[in-house]
């Protein structure tokens, strides 16, 4: 069923995503971005260095997430965990991407999984400061273990749920890119947006993966561009980007990825 929805959903957004190079794009911002971030993207690192170390040291099994759309108890390979939840090369490098021509000081990642995103958040601005929330005590723990053996030390890793996270934070904190890839549920993914507004920096980058993992993923996608605080949407197919700074006219893209 979901599947049939994601080919559905995925053909649509083929069909009717545009500007490819830029093309028919007014807003100078947006125009840069695409150019610059967009089309360079491709050109960045991968993440292979950060999974050849994760292999190393990880254990060769792990429990799976008692977070998310199924939570499960059961372990699984740490080989094929990696390959499941983590981002893929293509939109980790355009995390990336973001983080070098943006150079947000302060990142916050909502769902570190085993820490290949953070590691294309991380490791392209050493100026950038990440903390990185996850709920799995024992992929915290990895991620963790990781970075310290890379020498990687502008991540920190915080093992908690998000509410209790978000409970935590002094009264101002302010987030210039905040990546959001926790529940792929409807409630959670709005829910955490919603924190993340709270927390977000006045011309943010909110990042939200997997916009068309299911129905209720698109539905949350399609309510939270329509929020009054949001400038501007741009639908990438697999990702969402929202941005916040309120001198942008307020508009939604779809952009060929
Ligand atoms: C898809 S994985 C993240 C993958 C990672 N961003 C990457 O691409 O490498 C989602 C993670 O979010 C965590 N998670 C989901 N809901 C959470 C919550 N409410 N509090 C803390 N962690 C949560 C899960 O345990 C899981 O590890």
């Amino acid at each position: 069923m979901k599947k049939a929805f994601q080919l559905v959903e995925f053909a649509r957004y083929l069909l009717k995503s545009e500007h490819w190079r830029g093309h028919g794009v007014h807003s100078p911002f947006m125009y840069h971005f695409i150019r610059e971030t967009l089309m360079k993207a491709s050109k960045k690192p991968n993440a292979s260095q950060y999974i050849a170390e994760l292999r190393r040291i990880a254990p060769k099994s792990v429990t799976k997430s008692s977070f998310g759309a199924s939570p499960s108890n059961q372990t699984e390979s740490t080989h094929s965990l990696l390959q499941k939840i983590s981002i893929s090369p293509k939109y980790g490098k355009l995390l990336n991407a973001i983080v070098c021509n943006y150079a947000p000081k302060e990142v916050l990642e909502l769902g570190s999984g085993l820490g290949v995103s953070s590691y294309y958040l991380a490791n392209s601005n050493t100026n950038s400061h990440v903390v990185t929330v996850e709920g799995m005590k024992t992929y915290a723990d990895i991620a963790q273990t990781t970075f310290r053996s890379l020498g990687i030390t502008n991540v920190s890793v915080a093992n908690s749920t998000f509410a209790e996270f978000f409970e935590s934070l002094a009264p101002t904190p302010k987030f210039d890119l905040i990546f959001i890839d926790g529940a792929h549920t409807y409630e959670a993914t709005i829910s955490t947006f919603e924190h993340s507004l709270s927390v977000a920096a006045p011309e943010a980058f909110i990042v939200l993966d997997d916009i068309r993992w299911s129905e209720e993923m698109f539905r949350a996608w399609n309510q939270v561009k329509q929020h009054p605080q949001v400038r501007v949407s741009v639908d990438l197919g697999r990702i969402g980007i929202i941005f916040l700074n309120p001198i942008l006219q307020k508009q939604e893209y779809q952009v060929r990825y």
